[in-house]
């Protein structure tokens, strides 16, 4: 990406005055997002789901610890990803993302010759079910990568798989009931690389969005506080705790729940100093599953978002620019 001159920030990544990092003084003094006991979640513990109950209501966002993903594996994945971005830009372009893909080696949604652009390199890769796997774009020359890759992918589909269960449960269906709404549970994995930025007040890391999918994964970087929520009018920066998993509510589960979980904006500022990875793990529903609200979800409230296939929702949500409204597409009149 950016090698020419160390100083200077292209215009392209210039953002407008409206859309700069500009720092809150408030943000700060806001409460921070929930950290949920993922091990009590397993037990079903009530008093553990309430708390995912109202995590999800009124942040969208929560960190879990004690999930039992080991830290040498966290530590493996980075460096696995780390692995291959400190390639060669020619080796690294070997993966480059084709036309029309999704999975490879780019920059994170580019849709037009004239929009800002973020500051960061990323790598997506469909990693489970395996037969979604596309093996032109992994690369198989980093050491450990492919065995990295398929481990990380098999733990986090298990955290997954007990946080929709318990969800589930929340949203008054039997455990496997958001599971098999989606048809086979899709996990993509994105690898977010963040280089120092000599301007951070200019730009962005990643521009403001919510995620489409049911809910999001993150493997966060321990040292650097990069991403930052909207919540009440501000930028809330999500604070790493060593070890912790970043979860958050997706446009898919915001439709299911009618509106009960919300599917919050973020982004990402950049620093000065040092290159941040994130380890963004995607839990999508099959693009033939429907997304619309459930019946439970309706007792009390009227539907507040029309159904839509996912894939046609999918289709919708990339063909846009990364404006941070998607689901505003499937909201019916009146309920806005
Ligand atoms: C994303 C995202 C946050 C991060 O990839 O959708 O929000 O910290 N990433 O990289
Ligand atoms: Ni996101």
């Amino acid at each position: 990406m950016v090698k020419i001159d160390p100083h200077a920030v292209p215009h392209r990544y210039i953002r407008d005055h409206k859309d700069r990092p500009i720092f809150d003084p408030l943000s700060s003094i806001s409460s921070e997002v929930p950290v949920i006991d993922f091990s009590l979640l397993t037990e079903r513990d009530q008093h553990e789901q309430k708390k995912l109950d109202s995590a999800c209501k009124e942040w969208g966002f929560f960190q879990i610890i004690n999930h039992g993903v080991g830290e040498e594996l966290l530590q493996k994945m980075n460096g696995a990803a780390t692995g291959f971005f400190d390639l060669e830009m020619e080796d690294k372009q070997k993966y480059s993302m084709a036309e029309n893909d999704l999975q490879g080696y780019g920059h994170a949604f580019v849709f037009s010759e004239d929009q800002k652009l973020d500051w960061a390199d990323l790598m997506f890769l469909m990693t489970y079910p395996p037969q979604y796997r596309n093996l032109k774009y992994w690369p198989l020359a980093v050491p450990g990568f492919k065995e990295t890759v398929e481990e990380y992918t098999r733990e986090i589909n298990r955290v997954s798989g007990e946080i929709l269960g318990n969800l589930s449960v929340l949203m008054e269906m039997e455990e496997e009931g958001l599971k098999e709404l989606h048809q086979v549970v899709k996990l993509g994995m994105s690898m977010n690389y963040y280089p120092p930025c000599p301007k951070p007040d200019l730009v962005l890391g990643i521009s403001p969005h919510s995620d489409g999918g049911t809910i999001t994964i993150l493997l966060q970087d321990d040292h650097i506080t990069a991403l930052q929520i909207h919540r009440q009018g501000h930028w809330i920066p999500v604070k790493p705790l060593p070890g912790a998993f970043v979860v958050n509510v997706g446009d898919a589960l915001e439709v299911w729940s009618n509106g009960r979980y919300k599917s919050v904006q973020h982004r990402v500022v950049t620093n000065e100093s040092r290159a941040r990875m994130s380890i963004v793990m995607f839990v999508t529903p099959h693009d033939e599953a429907e997304m619309g609200p459930l019946e439970p979800m309706l007792r009390d409230a009227p539907a507040m978002y029309r159904n839509i296939k996912c894939i046609d929702y999918i289709r919708h949500f990339l063909g846009r620019k990364l404006d941070g409204n998607a689901l505003d597409f499937l909201k019916l009149q009146g309920n806005q």
